[in-house]
């Protein structure tokens, strides 16, 4: 199978034919792009409505919380499994999380707080990444996930991100890798993240990127890469996700005197393939993924194709640093 030959895909071993057409998704994305350029420009900018992320205290909002904890513990916790059972999709997170090591190896001496840990594949994989750190390695999340990190020797506990059970400076940095966009009052959750954080350390936010651009790539290619599997999308994510954004975060760092010393996109070849927590076809194969991560790499320092690259991104990281 051709890897963008969207005409066939595999259903039970053999090939068959999907309804969509090559020429009509590529033109369709190109057009994308080029409106999302078009969104991006200064005057766009400026004149967009400024988004906020949502109070977490209506009786909506109560309502989602509650079903989002009920999700979490029955479906959510087995679904983080799956991306580390499958070699390729593996080979994908392992170089995600090898970017973020580099970025907390910048951060002061203490603790690292991971919020929204899951099961805490992250946290385990930086203790062997880094055997010589003495830091203490927290996790926190609202799912039954989190009980799995005592037994791992992490330090792990139940709580909601938007209040965190911990002292005002005593970690030296948290990190959330993509759970912000489950916490409905995601301002709210940073804030605390950086009354939590001690000065000079670091709050690390990699979550993916929401926009009308990023819904249509989803519309288009996720009944290529679901078609075969289910999806994973939680209550929140289904009310909420959409008004997650990035320059949300942006804005309440700044507001909270951060700095913000990192900001980049990324994924856009490997990771999308991978069905993330439902796992794909295309995440079964390690050989395919590290051929695209090594193609990704490359694109990425090219001037032009290295921007479409961007512009395509699923993913972005911020660091920002709390003024000492
Ligand atoms: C997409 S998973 C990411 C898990 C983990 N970071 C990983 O990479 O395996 C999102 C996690 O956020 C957690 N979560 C959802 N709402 C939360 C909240 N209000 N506070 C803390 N964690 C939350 C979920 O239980 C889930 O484990």
């Amino acid at each position: 199978m051709r890897l963008f030959d969207v005409r066939v895909a595999v259903r039970d071993g053999n090939l068959v034919r999907s309804p969509y057409q090559t020429r009509a998704v590529f033109r369709r994305v190109l057009g994308l792009i080029a409106r999302k350029r078009a969104a991006d420009t200064w005057l766009a900018r400026r004149l967009r409505r400024p988004l906020q992320s949502a109070s977490s205290s209506t009786p909506e909002a109560l309502h989602y919380k509650r079903l989002e904890k009920e999700w979490q513990d029955r479906v959510g916790a087995d679904m983080l499994d799956v991306p580390h059972d499958q070699p390729g999709a593996l080979a994908v997170y392992e170089r995600q999380f090898e970017r973020l090591f580099a970025v907390l190896d910048l951060a002061p001496e203490g603790p690292i707080v991971e919020v929204g840990c899951g099961k805490g594949h992250f946290l385990e994989r930086l203790r062997e990444a880094r055997p010589r750190w003495r830091r203490l390695l927290v996790g926190r999340d609202v799912s039954r996930a989190v009980m799995s990190l005592p037994p791992a020797g992490l330090a792990g506990c139940m709580a909601d991100g938007e209040f965190l059970p911990l002292r005002g400076g005593s970690a030296a940095a948290v990190l959330f890798a993509g759970s912000l966009h489950h916490l409905i009052d995601y301002a709210a959750a940073l804030r605390e993240a950086v009354r939590v954080v001690r000065p000079g350390g670091l709050v690390v936010v990699y979550e993916l990127l929401t926009s009308w651009f990023s819904h249509a790539m989803h519309r288009l290619l996720d009944p290529i890469v679901f078609r075969f599997c289910g999806a994973y999308a939680s209550p929140i994510d289904m009310r909420y996700k959409k008004d997650f954004r990035e320059a949300v975060v942006a804005g309440v760092l700044r507001e909270q005197s951060v700095s913000l010393a990192k900001a980049t996109h990324t994924d856009f070849l490997a990771y999308p393939l991978t069905g993330c927590y439902a796992g794909s076809v295309f995440g079964r194969d390690r050989c395919l993924m590290e051929r695209l991560l090594a193609a990704e790499e490359r694109i990425q320092r090219l001037p032009v194709l290295g921007a479409v690259g961007r512009a395509l991104a699923w993913r972005f990281t911020l660091v920002g640093v709390k003024a000492p």
